[in-house]
């Protein structure tokens, strides 16, 4: 999704400044061309050697190898990214210095009104000087991104806040940054991953869904500017940034959960894939091997089917996964449940089941049916979202 965009990486002097490589590797894999300027302090952690290979020759040390650069870089690029940005270098920029090639090139970029980011790495205590924050807080407030930085274990043995984002999360900016943010002003509700019936305290009814196809939608609902709020099922996938996140356990958890969010959203994609039966009672103690034949299993709430019948319903997408070629499935359950899109999927079929990142779906609404080649589930999110703005416009 990065093809043809020009990216300029700053590497400052962290013990994170290794990772680099890992952020140059990324984003030559989506397609952007990457220039990287390193500051003097980073070369202590990572050799220009080793960046000069990862980008292709594309790095720049001093602000006089090449007298313009600290102009020319910033004008070629689509963005700028600080990975990892060291207190030094933030306070550098917010306070417009420009005594070397990435200080400098910072200023220029900044009269340029194209996205910069930063991936704060530091020592807890420096991350929260008062006076750190308020240069950091100046710089959010001229409109510089910031991802980061984690808490956790940090270089010096002591525990905190100061990680350097993880490499998935600063990529996820930069294309977030880099995407027409045409979902923006919807609110998106989506759920996804499986849900549990409880037996008794220890056993419960679920399924094998990993949540990651809910997951995806999220994530690019979030990265086209919307609003996202997740209803997940226990899951192991890691959430998106900037999405709210509600966690339930049982189908009357979801259930409660879209009720009581539906009302503000314009876009509710139901992916969760609900148990279909649930026990008749929840045993309070464990129950004994002899008594299976008491199990008395009723059928849960059908949570789509409720929001369907709203009356000031949002645009409602469900998913029907299948075993077998069962489309004719898919298209009942779009009538029966009030829906205006739905997705199917054969679960049997390669690279589409639990667990990977593919899918192979055919996006079927109330005026005809589109079957799509295997993709990543990313980019079935992204076909799915076109299509639902299609529905949109035709609701005027
Ligand atoms: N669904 C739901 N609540 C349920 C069961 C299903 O909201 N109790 C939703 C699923 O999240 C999915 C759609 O309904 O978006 C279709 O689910 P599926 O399991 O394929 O169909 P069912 O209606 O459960 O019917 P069946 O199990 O007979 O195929």
């Amino acid at each position: 999704m990065l093809n043809g965009k020009s990216i300029l990486l700053g590497i400052t002097g962290s013990i994170a400044a290794y990772k680099s490589i890992d952020i140059i590797k990324g984003l030559r894999q989506e397609g952007a061309s990457v220039q990287v300027i390193m500051t003097k302090a980073s070369r202590h952690f990572i050799s220009p050697l080793s960046i000069e290979i990862a980008s292709d020759g594309n790095v720049y040390c001093d602000m006089f190898e090449s007298p313009l650069s600290h102009l020319s870089l910033p004008a070629d690029s689509d963005l700028f990214v600080i990975a990892p940005a060291t207190a030094n270098i933030i306070s550098k920029y917010a306070n417009g210095s420009a005594d070397d090639l990435l200080s400098a090139a910072m200023l220029a970029f900044s009269s340029l009104s194209r996205p910069m980011i930063i991936a704060p790495a530091m020592n807890w205590k420096m991350y929260e000087s008062p006076v750190f924050q308020r240069n950091l807080k100046y710089l959010i407030s001229i409109g510089v991104k910031t991802v980061g930085p984690e808490r956790g274990s940090l270089a010096c043995g002591e525990e905190g806040i100061g990680r350097m984002a993880d490499i998935g999360r600063i990529i996820e900016a930069i294309k977030g940054s880099m995407q027409e943010q045409d979902l923006a002003g919807d609110n998106i509700l989506v759920t996804a991953g499986p849900t549990r019936e409880y037996i008794d305290p220890i056993r419960y009814i679920s399924n094998r869904s990993s949540g990651k196809m809910g997951y995806a939608i999220a994530k690019i609902a979030k990265r086209r500017g919307a609003e996202v709020t997740l209803i997940s099922g226990p899951t192991s996938v890691v959430p998106p940034d900037g999405v709210n996140i509600i966690n339930t356990e049982t189908t009357n958890d979801m259930y409660k959960a879209v009720m009581d969010n539906i009302s503000w959203s314009s876009i509710f994609v139901m992916s969760a894939a609900v148990a279909d039966f649930m026990p008749a009672e929840t045993k309070k103690e464990k129950i004994e091997k002899g008594d299976v034949s008491l199990l008395n299993l009723i059928k849960t709430t059908d949570i789509l089917k409720e929001v369907g019948k709203l009356k000031d319903r949002p645009i409602v997408v469900g998913f029907s996964a299948e075993v077998g070629y069962k489309i004719e499935r898919a298209r009942r359950k779009l009538f029966e449940k009030g829906l205006d899109m739905i997705v199917f999927n054969d679960v049997t079929a390669d690279g589409s089941g639990f667990d990977v990142d593919t899918n192979e779906v055919v996006i079927i609404d109330r005026e005809g049916e589109r079957k799509l080649p295997m993709m990543s589930k990313e980019d079935v999110a992204m076909k799915i979202l076109d299509k639902i703005k299609g529905i949109k416009k035709t609701y005027g």
